[in-house]
Formats: structure tokens, sequence, C-alpha cells
């Protein structure tokens, strides 16, 4: 693993929205996944103006995102899906159909992962599926255990994860849901291309351990060694605890 150390979010985020816009120029059916959290707000407004200067067409792309809060249906504001309608799929020409997304809502959290699963396996996997990295170096909702699950499963979210999310749940982390559905480290593992983006110091230690350290479930991220192809995107704060000259 090689970080790439940009001089700001904003020139890292412009980068990761050329990036995909590149992908999807060269396989207009293009798969991808796709994060939610702080991380990747800039690249979303960033690929929906270069739709705006009709500079990426998205009518024959899918997007599978990585993750929704267990109990949560879309309609809800705290829901991850209600992020990507606002940030990013209202403002772009996605064909709704196209559109993947948990049900955070189904009353059988289990079978609504398998149903997930099936509908990733018959696009065939993920071609790009872009990251963001939680401060204890978590994968969409992989948490960090004495061991992960390849599958896309239901599972408890840690308190600082819950903590992480507040900002959705006007800020009182008491409302995040103590659960959630999330894509296995199979389905990102197995994707073509990863592009992870880390900003700011609070992910220094989780950027470190991902790099640096062991291949671990203790850091989930730290299995993207393994991958053969992943870009690593950082700012400055960001790539401060990493020892090697990068
Ligand atoms: C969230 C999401 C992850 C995201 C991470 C970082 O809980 N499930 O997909 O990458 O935590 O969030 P942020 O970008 O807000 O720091």
């Amino acid at each position: 693993m090689n970080p790439r150390i940009f001089d700001s979010e904003q020139d890292a985020a412009v980068a990761c929205a050329a990036r995909i816009a590149d992908a999807v120029r060269a396989r207009p059916s293009l798969v991808l996944g796709l994060p939610t959290g702080r991380t990747p707000l800039n690249v979303y407004r960033e690929l929906v103006a270069l739709q705006a200067r009709g500079a990426l067409d998205l009518s024959r792309a899918s997007t599978f995102n990585l993750d929704e809060f267990h109990g949560v249906s879309a309609e809800d504001a705290g829901s991850f899906r209600a992020y990507m309608d606002r940030h990013f799929f209202q403002h772009v020409n996605l064909a709704p159909e196209r559109i993947h997304f948990l049900d955070g809502s189904a009353p059988d959290a289990e079978a609504e992962c398998a149903r997930y699963e099936a509908e990733l396996t018959a696009a065939g996997g993920l071609d790009l599926v872009l990251l963001g990295i939680g401060g204890n170096g978590h994968l969409a909702f992989n948490e960090p255990g004495d061991s992960l699950l390849a599958p896309c499963h239901r599972t408890k979210l840690s308190r600082d994860t819950r903590l992480a999310n507040a900002m959705l749940f006007g800020d009182d982390a008491s409302r995040v849901p103590l659960e959630a559905l999330t894509l296995g480290m199979g389905a990102i593992l197995q994707a073509r291309s990863v592009v992870l983006l880390a900003f700011g110091e609070s992910k220094a230690e989780a950027v470190r351990a991902m790099v640096e350290g062991p291949v671990t479930p203790r850091c989930p991220a730290s299995f993207l060694q393994l991958h053969r192809d992943v870009a690593v995107w950082v700012d400055p704060p960001a790539a401060s605890a990493l020892s090697r000259a990068q």
C-alpha cells in the first residue's frame, strides 16, 4: 500500500470524482460501491458538478451502497438511503432500478442480507468501490473484532461508531440504531478496484494501522493490504501517524 497524500481534502475529492468519471467512460455499465459518512461528501458534490458540465453520464451505471441502519426505513431522515438521496441520487441521472440499497426496515434482516448479496452477485460484483474508514478501522459496518464475516450480514455497532454517526440523528448518539446491515468483507475485497479516502487527524491512527499494521480483524481495513488494486488517498493530517516516508 502506498498512500497518496493530497494537499487538501478537496484536491483528493476532485481527483476521486475524476477517477470515477474515467471509469464510467471506460465502462458505462460500471457497478459502483458507495459509502456514506462525512468523507465522500465532496466527492458526491464533484460528481454532481461533472454531470452538470456534461462530463459524466451515469444512465447505464449501477450502484450498491455499503450499509444501512437496522430498523430504519428509507423514508427516515437518518437513514443512509435518505443521505444518498439528498447528496447524490436526486442530482444525477442514475436509473432508479439500478440504485441498490439494503432495506433496514425489512422484517427478516437475514433474508434481506441474502437478497442483497444475491443482487450484487447477479450484477457481477463491484467494479469500483469507494470507501471511507472508521476511526476504529472499520470498513462499511465491518467492525473490529475477533473475526470478520465475508457475506452481507447484520451486525452490532460499536459505541465509537454510533458516536461517529450521531450527526444523522440530531447529534444524539443515543438515537443511533444499535445494529446495522452491511456488505461483508467478501464484497469489498472482491471489488475489482478500491479507492479509500481518509481525511483529518481523527483518522491518522486508523490509516497507520491499515497501511503499516498487521493484517488483522482488529483493523478490518488492514485486509486491503491483500488487494491488488487499492488506492489510499489521504490529506496530510490523516497521513500524520505514518512512520515510513510515503
Ligand atoms: C460510517 C460508515 C462507513 C464510513 C465510516 C466513516 O459509520 N458505515 O462506511 O466510511 O463510518 O465515516 P466518516 O466518513 O463520517 O468519518
